[in-house]
């Protein structure tokens, strides 16, 4: 009798323990949770100054209360901007007259299509906690705005008009790569 009890104590305690870290852990101030969160997830980023400001300026921000919805709005952040860089090179398109320019931006809007498509996919594999897959297709958009600058480098003597949009859409894909990488590592 006394061991069946000890048993269920033993079991109980186990039952509790875990979620008692956890409630202890998410603490009395609950406002200062997600930034802590985000700022000790972003350390492990390549541009970690771009990973806090981002993550904390977007909507979902004070729901993100534990890494995988951090790595979740890093690549929804990612793929936002990859479809703004493409919609502003559009617009680029519309006002440029010189041919070998609107080639450029052309076929750097074919690969963007790439991008955003990979992006938009890995956002909602989070659901499915598709690790590996969200790896490989943040990994696979990263590619495309390097390609696209390539374009430009075809043309002697002429800088490219969206270098800086190109490097930012890297940027936040290598950050969102590495925090989708720590959650991967985390599920191991
Ligand atoms: C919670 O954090 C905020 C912002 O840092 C602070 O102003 C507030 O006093 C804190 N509240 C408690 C109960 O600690
Ligand atoms: C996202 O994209 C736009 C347009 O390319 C850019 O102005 C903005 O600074 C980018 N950065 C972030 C963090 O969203
Ligand atoms: C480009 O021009 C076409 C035709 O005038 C227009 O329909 C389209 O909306 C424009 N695209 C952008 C991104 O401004």
């Amino acid at each position: 009798m006394k061991s069946i009890s000890c048993l269920f104590f033993l079991v109980l305690i186990l039952a509790i323990w875990p979620r008692r870290i956890l409630t202890h852990d998410v603490g009395d101030n609950k406002s200062n949770v997600p930034d802590d969160v985000i700022t000790e997830a972003c350390a492990k980023t390549p541009y970690k100054d771009l990973c806090i400001s981002s993550i904390k300026d977007d909507d979902e921000s004070p729901r993100s209360s534990d890494l995988h919805d951090v790595a979740r709005i890093a690549v929804k952040i990612a793929w936002i901007n990859a479809s703004d860089a493409q919609y502003e090179m559009k617009k680029m398109l519309n006002t440029t007259s010189v041919s070998s320019i609107q080639h450029c931006l052309m076929d750097c809007d074919a690969t963007y299509d790439d991008a955003v498509a990979n992006l938009e996919e890995s956002a909602s594999a989070f659901d499915s906690k598709g690790y590996g897959d969200i790896v490989a297709w943040v990994a696979a958009s990263m590619v495309d705005p390097q390609t696209c600058e390539d374009y430009f480098k075809d043309i002697p003597g002429y800088t490219s008009p969206v270098t800086s949009m190109n490097n930012v859409v890297v940027q936040l894909c290598s950050n969102a790569l590495a925090l989708t990488k720590l959650v991967a590592d985390g599920q191991n």
